[in-house]
């Protein structure tokens, strides 16, 4: 008889056991969790609802007919992410009226065009400045060079504004990004298509300088630096020179020099 209740016993002792109170336990972590700034659903606003009107330009739209080229015609659907880029460059960000343009032409429910804007940052889903400045601050370019710290620092003293905000005048907004592959030339800001690297907090500053004033004088004096790395290097060769390959080479005949 024990041996027949002995499986019931036990498990009524284990369920008190787990209704038993238990100290309050909470994961270690140094770091205070961190939402993310952008909203995952959209919210209509004056500037982003979807009786704004959207048309794709001709020129975009011959640009759409040689992208569509490229999938079979049952899954266009494929284009989705390159006519989305288009959109954005077309109306400044990828608005609902962008999406829903997209998702006609593609043939596709909305939602799926949402669902892929909604997952890639490089969309922008609201309205962002003239010069849309993304500072790396992963690990190589938070260590490289004088570091991505004082970079950060330098962009928000010069523009005045915090991670995820606009000017007032329209111009910058400033995001902070991971790795951006050009860690070689860290630290790194990329400023719409353009990387600048190689940076420092004055050579930035000077930077955003150059460019705000690129976009509101009308002289054509003003010198905005050329895109790659400021320190003068070509690209991402060694700062120090050459330290390899500087003799003449075997010739192509002789694989040993003492034979
Ligand atoms: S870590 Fe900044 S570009 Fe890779």
């Amino acid at each position: 008889m024990a041996s027949k209740l002995s499986p019931l016993l036990f498990r009524s002792a284990a369920r008190s056991a787990c209704r038993a109170p238990r100290p309050h336990i909470r994961a270690f972590t140094a770091a205070s969790s961190r939402r993310s700034e952008s909203l995952a659903v959209h919210r209509n606003t004056p500037d982003n609802n979807p009786d704004i009107p959207f048309k794709f330009t001709a020129q975009n739209e011959t640009i759409i007919a040689e992208i569509l080229k490229r999938y079979p015609p049952q899954y266009k659907k494929a284009a989705v992410m390159p006519v989305l880029d288009l959109g954005q460059r077309q109306h400044g960000f990828a608005s609902i009226s962008v999406m829903n343009e997209v998702a006609r032409i593609l043939e596709m429910p909305p939602m799926r065009v949402y669902e892929v804007a909604s997952f890639y940052t490089m969309y922008n889903r609201t309205p962002v400045g003239k010069f849309h400045v993304q500072a790396c601050t992963t690990t190589p370019c938070q260590l490289g060079g004088c570091g991505s710290d004082v970079i950060v620092k330098a962009i928000k003293e010069e523009l005045g504004i915090k991670q995820g905000e606009t000017t007032s005048d329209g111009l910058f907004t400033f995001v902070e990004v991971e790795c951006l592959g050009a860690c070689v030339n860290a630290p790194m800001i990329q400023i719409n298509d353009d990387y600048y690297e190689d940076l420092t907090p004055e050579s930035t500053k000077q930077l955003l300088s150059a460019l705000r004033q690129s976009a509101t004088s009308s002289s054509s004096d003003v010198k905005v630096p050329t895109p790659g790395p400021m320190s003068g290097r070509q690209t991402c060769e060694n700062s120090a020179g050459q330290t390899n390959l500087t003799s003449e080479p075997w010739g192509a005949e002789t694989t040993r020099q003492d034979l």
